[in-house]
């Protein structure tokens, strides 16, 4: 059942590859160079006219919305909000039929998922849900359904789940792009060739855990932690943020780079681990002088990024751990992947039962 590992979330992180792959499967047009979701009743009519996309999902399923609207905004040029399904129904949300909502759940049975779902059918919206199990009641209520093929998740924390959501935005934000004609096909083709690097990328990563897997067990000895980045990074690290606390216990908070010094700094002491996710060259200076302010004040920093900055970025933190180089707007399926393995070793370390945390269960069904 464990398949030879010691937890199922260790085997569920090593899953990953398959799972982007299996997600992937059928829905390239390689001759073409084009996603193709043919399970969709979106007509291409329906998708010239969306003005606005509402994406409502809880936890880990609401962080990889977070990575959805960095993509879709990219890709297809629509704005995008995000939001926590327990709040949604409750904020008035100016839903209207050119409105599209994506709910997101790998379960397909959190009970505010589908509140929130309903919330935007009754006000006209067209309901797009991205899960996990097909006979799902988000999978069966939802006008639409794009399927996540990362099979069965055992571990409370979600790791496979979160990734294959972040392929299905790919492909998804992708196919809006091709309708709406906001991408020409080179740049179309440059995508999909990345992210069928991305199986690939992740093995070798996997392949290098000990560095991670030595860097937890130093953070264990933490009670509290600090993650920044900027742009997707900081959506990622709110990622790594909730899979640390969830199974670790440390507490964490993962801020936008640029926020650190509205007030958060003043945390900062002495041996304080800071965890920053490095990896949009667009703002990688911007987030270097983030490091120096968090530095000057005694944090211990490990910088996560490409090889290639590693030398440089020495100057500055205390440890670097290298991952894979990707498209910046694809870079989140890669780097999200230490952050798993740096929760999943921390709780190790400090012998908690890392499958089943305590107080949490795999599916909330209550709101
Ligand atoms: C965290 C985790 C939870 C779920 C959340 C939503 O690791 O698993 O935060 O992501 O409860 O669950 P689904 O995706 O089933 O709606």
């Amino acid at each position: 059942e464990k398949g030879g590992y010691e937890h199922f979330m260790l085997k569920e992180i090593h899953e990953q590859p398959r799972a982007y792959r299996d997600t992937m499967l059928g829905r390239i047009d390689h001759a073409n160079h084009q996603a193709v979701l043919p399970e969709l009743k979106l007509s291409a009519e329906q998708i010239k006219n969306i003005r606005n996309i509402q994406i409502v999902a809880c936890g880990t399923a609401y962080n990889a919305g977070l990575i959805g609207r960095t993509v879709i905004e990219q890709f297809a040029r629509i704005p995008v909000e995000n939001d926590v399904a327990s709040e949604y129904r409750y904020r008035s949300p100016i839903i209207t039929p050119e409105t599209l909502v994506i709910v997101v759940s790998q379960s397909g049975e959190t009970a505010d998922t589908l509140a929130a779902l309903r919330e935007a059918q009754a006000n006209g919206a067209h309901v797009l849900a991205i899960t996990n199990v097909v006979g799902s009641s988000i999978a069966r209520d939802a006008d639409d359904v794009l399927v996540t093929l990362a099979g069965p998740e055992i571990a409370v924390a979600s790791t496979k789940a979160y990734t294959s959501q972040l392929i299905a935005f790919y492909l998804f934000g992708l196919y809006l792009a091709q309708v709406r004609g906001t991408m020409t096909k080179e740049e179309v083709a440059h995508v999909l060739a990345a992210m069928e690097a991305l199986p690939e990328q992740v093995e070798a990563m996997l392949g290098q855990a000990d560095t991670i897997k030595s860097y937890a067990e130093q953070i264990a000895k933490h009670k509290h932690l600090f993650f920044i980045g900027r742009g997707q990074d900081y959506a990622v690290v709110q990622e790594g943020s909730l899979k640390l606390k969830e199974i670790s216990y440390i507490h964490s908070e993962a801020y936008a780079a640029g926020e650190l010094k509205h007030g958060t700094l003043a945390l900062i002491e002495d041996g304080v681990p800071v965890i920053s996710l490095i990896t949009q060259e667009a703002v990688m200076e911007k987030t270097l002088s983030n490091i120096k302010e968090v530095k000057a004040r005694g944090a211990e920093v490990l910088a996560i990024s490409y090889e290639e900055h590693a030398a440089e970025l020495l100057k500055s933190v205390d440890h670097v751990i290298v991952i894979p180089k990707t498209l910046p707007v694809l870079t989140a399926a890669l780097s999200v992947v230490t952050l798993q393995l740096l929760a999943y070793y921390a709780s190790l370390a400090l012998g908690h039962d890392v499958d089943k945390p305590r107080n949490l269960a795999k599916s909330v069904t209550v709101e």
